[in-house]
């Protein structure tokens, strides 16, 4: 035989083999491409395993699997919200919140899950929940009980003594204490170690008050310095990245410093913290929608009248301070605390970070491409699990009939949407 049809038979062989593997085409009309912001047109998009093995021209697709057709779309990664907490109801906040338990708070969980994943959210960072209830919706998931985004969970917030996290409802005489208390560099590593034990992927940690916890100041620091390093040296040494909870400034500052990768909501962030965040290569994951649900329609869901009077002082010098940051160019993620307000409208937030500052990519981008890296979830070939239309990546995207680069509110009601190849809607 010569060495030509020897190559030709093996040819032949090896692309019986690979269409034998592909499972779905994803047949793609304008496949954005979320690093560039360039379109790529008529691509095929192949998926093996759940995962994408290949992206073609259209007319090299294999014949015989499975086909999405999506010629006619515009197709972005699957969305990625990085702060999220799907066993929250939103219309129990306050003193409703106390008769809930973390079983029912799972159960909560199944609907809200469905509904974000409906929304073209097949990613989300759980960051906070009660008796590991998120540990359990993210293995339902997993296990294909039910239907939701891809969970990376929390579990409990750490936090100090009466902080926010802590529940601070009842007098004394309750003796009641949230699971993820600890104080001093000691108690909370060994926080840290607990989480990780049962089951967290990633560490949060309050770093100052908040608006939503009783008598907890939003400027107010919580942890000194060799607390906060003392845990994100604990939570970096096991693997995990931490978020810091931090409205105020000093908070803020004191985390970067301390090293954290994700500062959560950032309401009082200034030019000084802008610029160590540059230098520290920290995220800013600010919720920039969430305050209109908040003044609107917070009082019918139980929100304290005092979570009420804070919010007024953040909300808009969050948008403003946030405008600053997207000007001075710090990484920004996309995360809206989901669980205050209603799961499922995640997209709406895209479009008030374009009313204050972003280009529609960028705010994709913060979506997609920068929380994936933030997440640094990666598989075994060290390729993004997440947030690109990669090889690899697995074949999670939302298509929209419309181009979301013109028309960013298009991705609030997605035509489409594919998890591991399959279409979910
Ligand atoms: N979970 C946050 C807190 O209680 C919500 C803050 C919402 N407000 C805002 N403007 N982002 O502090």
């Amino acid at each position: 035989m010569k060495l030509t049809q020897v190559s030709v038979l093996l040819a032949g062989l090896f692309s019986t083999v690979v269409v034998a593997q592909v499972e779905q085409v994803i047949q793609v009309g304008h496949l954005l491409d979320v690093r560039t912001g360039n379109y790529q047109k008529n691509k095929a998009i192949l998926v093996e395993a759940g995962r994408i093995s290949a992206i073609v021209d259209a007319d090299q697709a294999p014949k015989g699997a499975q086909l999405v057709d999506l010629s006619q779309h515009y197709v972005v990664p699957g969305l990625i919200d990085m702060h999220v907490h799907l066993t929250s109801d939103p219309q129990k906040h306050g003193y409703r919140g106390l008769v809930e338990t973390p079983t029912r708070e799972a159960i909560f969980g199944v609907s809200a899950a469905k509904a974000t994943l409906n929304a073209g959210f097949t990613t989300v960072r759980n960051l906070g929940a009660a008796g590991y209830a998120d540990v359990s919706l993210r293995d339902a998931i997993n296990d294909g009980e039910i239907q939701g985004p891809r969970m990376r969970v929390a579990a409990n917030t750490i936090c100090i003594t009466g902080g926010h996290c802590d529940n601070n409802l009842l007098p004394h005489i309750y003796n009641s204490r949230s699971a993820g208390v600890a104080n001093g560099p000691d108690e909370v590593r060994s926080k840290v170690r607990e989480n990780i034990k049962y089951g967290a992927d990633v560490i949060k940690f309050a770093a100052t008050g908040g608006v939503m916890s009783k008598n907890t100041d939003v400027n107010a620091s919580q942890y000194n310095f060799d607390e906060m390093k003392a845990l994100i040296d604990e939570a970096h040494d096991r693997g995990r990245i931490v978020a810091a909870h931090a409205h105020g400034l000093q908070g803020i500052k004191r985390a970067i410093a301390a090293g954290v990768d994700s500062i959560e909501h950032g309401s009082f962030i200034d030019d000084e913290a802008i610029k160590l965040a540059k230098k520290h290569g920290t995220y800013l994951v600010m919720d920039v929608y969430v305050s209109d649900f908040i003044l609107s329609e917070g009082e019918k869901a139980g929100i304290l009248p005092e979570s009420l009077a804070k919010e007024k002082t953040v909300g808009l010098l969050q948008r403003q301070n946030f405008q600053k940051a997207v000007k001075a160019g710090v990484k920004m993620a996309y995360g809206t605390d989901a669980g205050v307000y209603t799961h499922g409208l995640n997209g709406r937030q895209l479009a008030y970070m374009v009313q204050w500052g972003m280009t529609p990519l960028q705010a994709i981008q913060a979506a997609t491409v920068n929380a994936g890296t933030l997440l640094n979830w990666k598989n075994e070939q060290g390729q993004h699990n997440v947030g690109v239309l990669e090889v690899g990546a697995y074949a999670d995207l939302v298509a929209v009939p419309v181009d979301p680069l013109t028309q960013i509110k298009a991705l609030e009601q997605p035509a489409m949407v594919v998890k591991s190849g399959q279409p979910v809607l």
